[in-house]
């Protein structure tokens, strides 16, 4: 099979060793990809959907996988579809599970998806007017796509509206925030659910917990993520089946009943409030760095999964998932979020299919003959044990080496991935 995969980051390095795995592969492109696909790398505009689709034919591509969700909602799997070229991710009108909070909320409320109560709001002060009707404080979300700044969580009523105004007065981010959502804050601990579908058929994979906070203890800025593991200890394969039953099977089906089936990968990000799970967000695509984690678990054939779900034939396919538990620790750029600094050289050590670690690239690029940072999240390091405490083990050996060669301080990675569930490290000031 001859394949296309789009996007950058360490999420598709992740996908590229999958399919790279697969007998069933012929050839793998990478459009942009990063120093870790360099192999593969193709030089093409993956914003131009015409020059996108001449190379899948100019090629002969079997299957396009896209990895992150801003080419989904610009309408990439719509074109290809057009095109009669299979490809792995969800056509525009699905992709509003991600790409519309208000679609999303609208949508959920619609199938009897557990979630909190929430707003949608186009005026300023229709929106400060709905504080008043809620005992708790609210979340503040721009309604579109916003590079992952567009939600806020006040502490106080004035700054909620500091937050609703800026984004809807002042046009913080464009039009995405020309709408708002509202909602009321949750408590608890947040999980990830990821399932694969073909428009009718969904599997579920696993689940995964990530680490968005930049500092030790979940503290300071919001990151893409410092790190993640899964499966998350305390989930059975019962309480996992409980959590699709109630997240993913009714989105999927409400998703093909409107006329508008979701094929790829449908992420739900889940709240355990004290009231039960309820639904924070839906994502269309695997989460980075979550897709670190849980693709090395997946035992079969992730191309063969991939293209079924892209062909409509997940029913035909079996999956299964490792025994395992994967960690993964993010190794970012100092300055990373606000000002990562560029261009760190960085020195890896050898990693054999063996010893239970895998480093995958983010934010890297060569320069020369020599590797340097580009990005403010640049590494990804994955441990695989038959403990949490071992695939954390694993992974920070060689995080900690990977750090400690960098000139000047130049990296960082948080020490204390896993704290809710790993005693290898206690939390530092923790908030829960
Ligand atoms: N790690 C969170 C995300 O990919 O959205």
């Amino acid at each position: 099979m001859r394949v296309l995969l789009i996007g950058s980051g360490g999420r598709e390095h992740a996908i590229a060793r999958s399919v790279l795995r697969s007998a069933r592969l012929d050839t793998l492109f990478v459009a942009p990809g990063n120093a870790g696909t360099a192999a593969h790398n193709i030089d093409l505009d993956v914003d131009d959907h015409a020059a996108v689709i001449a190379f899948c034919r100019d090629q002969a591509i079997d299957l396009v996988v896209v990895g992150p969700e801003v080419p989904l909602v610009d309408g990439i799997a719509d074109r290809l579809g057009e095109a009669g070229i299979a490809c792995f991710g969800p056509s525009a009108a699905a992709a509003r599970l991600e790409g519309s909070k208000s679609f999303s909320r609208a949508f959920a409320d619609s199938v009897g998806i557990p979630q909190p109560k929430s707003g949608t709001f186009a005026s300023s002060d229709d929106a400060i007017a709905w504080l008043d009707e809620v005992a708790v404080p609210v979340v503040v979300k721009a309604d579109g796509l916003a590079a992952g700044k567009g939600v806020v969580i006040p502490e106080t009523r004035a700054e909620t509206e500091q937050a609703i105004r800026a984004m809807l007065d002042d046009g913080q981010f464009g039009e995405s925030s020309a709408t708002i959502v509202l909602e009321e804050r949750m408590h608890g601990e947040e999980l990830s659910l990821f399932g694969i579908s073909d428009g009718r058929t969904v599997v579920t994979l696993a689940t995964a917990q990530d680490h968005k906070r930049v500092g030790d203890g979940d503290t300071g800025l919001n990151t893409g993520g410092m790190g993640a593991f899964a499966p998350v200890p305390g989930i059975d394969a019962e309480r996992q089946a409980e959590l699709a039953e109630l997240f993913l099977a009714p989105a999927i089906q409400g998703m093909a009943d409107a006329g508008t089936p979701f094929v790829g990968v449908l992420f739900a990000g889940l709240m355990l409030t004290e009231d039960g799970p309820r639904l924070v967000e839906y994502n269309c695509r695997f989460g980075d760095p979550e897709a670190e984690v849980i693709l090395p678990l997946i035992q079969s054939d992730a191309l063969e999964l991939l293209y079924a779900a892209a062909t409509g034939t997940l029913d035909q396919v079996v999956v299964e998932m490792s025994q395992a538990v994967a960690a993964t620790v993010v190794v970012a750029a100092n300055g990373y979020p606000a000002a990562p600094r560029k261009g760190v050289a960085l020195t890896l050590p050898e990693t054999s299919d063996g010893s239970g670690v895998t480093i995958f690239h983010a934010g890297t690029r060569s320069d020369g003959a020599s590797l340097v940072s580009s990005g403010g999240r640049v590494l990804a390091v994955t441990g695989i044990g038959d403990t949490l405490d071992e695939a954390l083990t694993r992974s920070y050996a060689v995080v900690d080496a990977i750090v400690a060669s960098a000139p000047d301080d130049g990296l960082f990675a948080r020490s204390d991935i896993g704290w809710r569930h790993a005693r290898r490290t206690p939390p530092t000031g923790a908030q829960s």
